[in-house]
């Protein structure tokens, strides 16, 4: 009698992004083709590790969704293994169900899982392997914020719809003379907003990592006008804030591992603008946009080569790692050693250094560079530190 055929599970968790659907099907041919392993796919997320929902994923389930956005097994942003919100009355209370998730994946013959996702994911992921599940992490996220990995699938594909987004706003903006506030989502991290920036050509790129100076912002969108540039491109993070204020809370999810939405700084960015320079604004915020549509090229190739090496990894029983891209080659790190961490924008980012060349306005004074700014607000900040 032949070895027992290998089962791996895989499940997608967090907000969905563009090449989720690739990832499944590179680990479902991966798994077939290299090793003749079975690949059972867990509903939305971690809940359905918790709740026993799985199906079976051979290569026909599979078949066509390379270009597909949002992913075929449904994800969840709530089901955290180790705090599970459960509705009582009227009021959740949270419990630890990584115990029932253990045994579940146990009933199942499982060898291992392969779990794609975020922050959040990973987190709980850390925890199950501690708790002794052999998990292997695949980062993914339109925020590109994850440590460890050159990018993450997901981001190009949004800084694609962003770009395509910004050049139509260029036109209208140019046939009226106006401001164009453009809001990206990307949480505490400002890459989308860099990237789509850089590549749409606005003029002034707000980051949250970079509190803005509002007089600053203005006198870019005046100088422009002076050069008889009579409109501005302005590009925000959702994270964005001004030197001293706040990121704008949109809601507070308070059954998501991480409760914080934001979003609308953009009309506080407007209407100061409008104030100070007379100048009409408008505001578009991208949103969810940039999480759906089909996956960039890039994209695609990049979830495809994380969905291989997972399953290689799965093979080599090297559990406890996340697959990631380091300076073009694929790799492995432990999840304890990135669970939890943001990768955020540094002032000597190659790229915030190309929009200093280009002229850009990152939000600091007209007479202070970027450099200097920051690191004096940097200064000040750690001073503030008990
Ligand atoms: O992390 C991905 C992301 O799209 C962020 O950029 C954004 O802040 C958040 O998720 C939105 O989450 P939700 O889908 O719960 O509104």
């Amino acid at each position: 009698m032949g070895k027992p055929k290998k089962r791996i599970g895989v499940l997608t968790g967090g907000g969905d992004c563009p090449g989720l659907n690739a990832v499944i099907r590179a680990i479902v041919k991966a798994a077939q083709n290299d090793y003749g392993m079975e690949v059972i796919g867990f509903k939305d997320g971690y809940e359905g590790l918790i709740l026993n929902r799985y199906q079976e994923i051979s290569s026909k389930d599979v078949s066509g969704v390379l270009a597909r956005g949002g992913t075929i097994l449904g994800t969840s942003n709530r089901a955290d293994p180790f705090n599970y919100p459960v509705l009582e009355g009227d009021d959740y209370v949270y419990l630890d169900r990584s115990s029932q998730a253990t045994r579940n994946f146990e009933a199942l013959g499982l060898d291992a899982l392969i779990a794609i996702g975020g922050d959040g994911t990973m987190a709980a992921s850390a925890g199950l392997v501690s708790k002794g599940l052999p998990i292997v992490g695949v980062p993914k996220t339109i925020d590109n914020d994850l440590v460890g990995t050159d990018v993450t699938f997901g981001f190009d594909s949004a800084v694609v719809t962003a770009t395509e987004a910004i050049d139509k706003i260029h036109t209208t903006a140019q046939s009226h003379h106006r401001v164009m506030i453009v809001e990206v989502m990307g949480r505490y991290a400002g890459w989308l907003a860099l990237y789509a920036g850089v590549a749409g050509g606005g003029d002034i790129i707000l980051m949250p990592e970079f509190p803005y100076d509002i007089d600053g912002v203005c006198d870019a969108v005046r100088n422009r006008n002076a050069q008889g540039k009579t409109f501005s491109i302005v590009v925000v993070g959702e994270g964005a804030r001004p030197v001293g204020g706040e990121m704008v809370v949109s809601r507070k999810i308070k059954t998501s591992p991480d409760a914080i939405r934001l979003g609308g700084i953009s009309h506080q960015v407007a209407a100061q603008i409008e104030g100070l320079t007379n100048i009409e604004c408008r505001v578009t915020i991208l949103g969810h946009l940039l999480r759906g549509g089909s996956p960039s090229a890039f994209d695609r190739i990049l979830a495809t080569r994380f969905g291989i090496a997972a399953v290689h990894l799965a093979a080599e029983n090297k559990f406890g790692h996340l697959v990631v891209l380091s300076h073009g080659v694929m790799d492995s790190l432990p999840l304890e050693e990135v669970a939890g961490k943001l990768r955020l924008v540094t002032v000597d980012d190659p790229v915030v250094k190309t929009a200093l060349s280009l002229g850009l306005c990152l939000g600091n004074p007209e007479d202070t560079s970027f450099e200097e700014f920051y690191a004096e607000l940097a200064g000040k900040q750690a001073g503030r530190e008990p």
